[in-house]
């Protein structure tokens, strides 16, 4: 176990990409090191991510890598710093890695918009069933202007539920109430009262009662142990027939095999993934049903937010070699 906790610049440091990220992130951190970056375009395996950073002094990595204990032993004790390009670090054993001595970091804040975006348009596609009709039209299925021909339901007036009040939920919220809606949330922490006032009067509620409640449910929570299945078959049975679910957090928040029950049984209107329990696999029971839009975790797919992102880690990074205080640490919990 190293004892390298404390902050000191390293000359000739070496940093492994774990995949190919931003060319301007690149650029900044070959100014500072000796960067090799995977040439497959594809997620390392185990041994493959081991071998990648065995010897590395920092690690850029991406969401599919887990960085377990056995990891950064194969990676040794020089390793300073594991800057993933992510907000979300449950890919990471962060606990593992403060004890050895290696500073974690993530990107929140450049995603957020992004995200928020990508919930809201979920949000849209799947109330107005806009995967549903293009599929019918691409399908060659004859049409025409029906007065019941694909009805969804309106946004105005209805609440949605958001679960996990950070950033990127507040960011939704506040794109769902200039659709007209009333915001309702559950979170460890309740928000400060400007924040809820700034939502409208947004009001904080138990995740059951939030679920019996809301029209439209959003999930925006990290994936803990404490959140791995928080929706599950009991929690779907609270929602509404009328109600619809949307996840762009992380996959195994919801228990995809009992989802796929509640839509097939019409227990929930409908559902919106754009992330998965065993990405990229998605549930069979899923991909047969029409009233769920599946989309490959495409949340913070932007140029702008993608450049940014990596950049983001690239400075992280570069701050721990260069013995600074990163940008944006992760708490080792
Ligand atoms: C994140 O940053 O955690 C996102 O899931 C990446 O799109």
């Amino acid at each position: 176990m190293s004892s390298t906790t404390g902050m000191f610049a390293i000359a000739n440091p070496r940093i492994a990409v774990t995949r190919r990220i931003p060319e301007p992130a690149l650029e900044l951190l070959r100014e500072t090191a000796d960067v090799w970056v995977s040439p497959h375009d594809r997620p390392l395996d185990t041994d493959e991510l081991h071998r990648a950073i065995a010897g590395a002094d920092a690690a850029v990595t991406l969401l599919h890598d887990r960085v377990d204990a056995a990891c950064l032993d194969a990676a040794g004790p020089q390793l300073r710093c594991v800057a993933n390009v992510a907000v979300g670090y449950d890919n990471i054993d962060a606990r593992a890695a403060a004890q050895r001595g290696v500073i974690v970091t993530n990107t929140p804040g450049v995603l957020t918009d992004a995200t928020a975006d990508l919930a809201m348009a979920l949000i849209l596609n799947v109330t107005r069933r806009l995967g549903e009709g293009e599929r019918r039209i691409r399908s060659g299925r004859p049409w025409s202007w029906d007065m019941f021909f694909l009805l969804g339901h309106g946004l105005a007036g209805k609440t949605l539920g958001v679960i996990g009040l950070g950033a990127i939920g507040q960011a939704t919220a506040h794109r769902a109430r200039a659709f007209g809606m009333e915001i309702v949330y559950s979170a460890r922490r309740r928000a400060l009262p400007d924040v809820e006032q700034a939502l409208g009067g947004a009001r904080a509620l138990e995740l059951d009662e939030l679920l019996a409640r809301a029209a439209v449910v959003s999930i925006h929570c990290p994936l803990t142990p404490q959140t791995r299945h928080l929706i599950d078959a009991r929690r779907l049975t609270l929602m509404d027939s009328d109600a619809y679910l949307v996840n762009t957090a992380r996959g195994p928040i919801v228990d995809e095999r009992a989802l796929a029950q509640a839509l097939r049984a019409g227990s929930i209107a409908g559902a919106a993934l754009d992330v998965f329990e065993h990405e990229p696999a998605v549930h069979p029971g899923l991909l047969e049903l029409d009233n769920v839009v599946l989309i490959p975790h495409l949340g913070s797919a932007t140029i702008e937010t993608r450049t940014a992102m990596a950049v983001l880690a690239a400075r992280n990074a570069i701050a721990v070699l260069a013995g600074q205080p990163p940008p944006t640490p992760v708490s080792p919990g």
